[in-house]
């Protein structure tokens, strides 16, 4: 059925005016802890020592830009056996840094997860900052670092938590999930997060009638398709998937109709009207490698299928597609002066993290 009700700050008459999310928390680095920056040339050691790895993106990575790279993604795996450091990269991170230097990759709730069995004392969260904070709610005794604060998120930025009590206040009662995209103080007023992968599945653990679903207006309008609960959204969207526009999807259709379309929920719904599926990262992945079809659009953002034409190179993939600004600031460079330097490290106030923790631990424990 479709949403039930859609709000947005213009809605609330007390909101005080020009309030914006909280900016994201790091501490300065710590200068003291620094090592020193190791040679970044290319010779024959690093050509040897890095050949494994460059057969992982041979498709995707031109030979003639390896010898930029590749002393960087020596260096840095170097560190982390160093410092005891262990990299988590999400999906939409670029093949250099998903294929050549994370150790776990996966989507929003793959990482989530990844991030409570971690033993290493120190994260590097290759992703955007909620993805950050996420492990370091999961993780409070632990070095979280990012390696650009300022990789934020349109749907993250778009609510306060001032704006969850506003909306209870409105809908006395209805309990209220929230994707993780979205910042610490807003996970904290919330019954529980969800992601693409399972946000059905959260919204109907809650047996009620009614939910209100925060912040991306789109998923919202998808998970309100899959089932009877009624729902209030907010009036979020992701930059990167708003975007798109079904008209272009059907024209490419018409030009070759062989061709396959999948596309991430977090679009609006007349591209998914035009997607033979749609899935949250990790299951568009996941249904590529099971059907393996002969060409392929990918409605997301454009490392994605990088990643996964590096892995399956007999997938023909079509444009379009759109880059995330803020998942592109994460660069191998800052990634190397993020384990030289252990900045920046994410902090969140023990307080409201006691409060989203419990938010994202009942995500995590719901049976699947
Ligand atoms: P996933 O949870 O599907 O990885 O999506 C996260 C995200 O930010 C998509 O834009
Ligand atoms: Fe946020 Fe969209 Fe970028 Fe994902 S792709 S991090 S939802 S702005």
């Amino acid at each position: 059925m479709p949403i039930t009700g859609i709000y947005g700050p213009d809605d609330f008459a007390g909101r005080p005016q020009g309030q914006t999310p909280t900016l994201p928390r790091t501490a300065p680095a710590r200068t003291e802890a620094a090592l020193p920056m190791p040679s970044l040339e290319w010779t024959d050691e690093v050509e040897h020592a890095t050949a494994p790895l460059y057969e992982r993106v041979k498709h995707v990575i031109p030979p003639i830009e390896w010898p930029l790279m590749a002393p960087t993604i020596k260096a840095i795996n170097e560190l982390k056996q160093a410092r005891g450091a262990v990299i988590l990269a999400h999906n939409y991170q670029a093949p250099e840094i998903f294929h050549c230097v994370a150790d776990i990759g996966g989507d929003s709730l793959q990482l989530a997860v990844e991030a409570t069995k971690v033993k290493a004392g120190i994260i590097v969260q290759c992703g955007v900052h909620f993805m950050a904070e996420t492990s370091k709610l999961l993780n409070p005794d632990k070095t979280v670092l990012i390696p650009d604060s300022r990789a934020g998120c349109s749907l993250a930025a778009s609510i306060t938590g001032a704006d969850v009590r506003l909306l209870r206040e409105r809908f006395p009662g209805v309990p209220v999930v929230a994707y993780v995209n979205t910042s610490a103080e807003v996970k904290a007023e919330v019954d529980i997060c969800c992601t693409s992968s399972n946000a059905v599945q959260v919204v109907e653990s809650l047996n009620a009638p009614t939910v209100i679903f925060l912040p991306d207006r789109y998923l919202a309008t998808y998970v309100a398709s899959k089932t009877d609960v009624k729902i209030i959204a907010w009036k979020g969207a992701c930059e990167v998937h708003e975007r798109f526009k079904g008209e272009e999807l059907r024209a490419l259709r018409e030009a070759d109709p062989s061709v396959q379309i999948i596309a991430h929920p977090e679009c609006p719904p007349d591209v998914l009207a035009e997607a033979d599926f749609t899935g949250s990262t990790a299951h568009m992945i996941n249904w590529v490698r099971e059907k393996r079809p002969r060409r392929l659009v990918m409605i997301t953002e454009c490392s994605m299928a990088d990643n996964v034409r590096a892995e399956l190179p007999d997938v023909e993939m079509l444009r379009p597609c759109n880059l995330c600004p803020h998942m592109k600031r994460i660069t191998l460079s800052n990634i190397l002066e993020s384990l030289l330097t252990l900045g920046e490290e994410v902090t969140i106030d023990p307080a409201l993290a006691e409060r989203a923790r419990r938010s994202v631990e009942r995500m995590i424990n719901l049976k699947n």
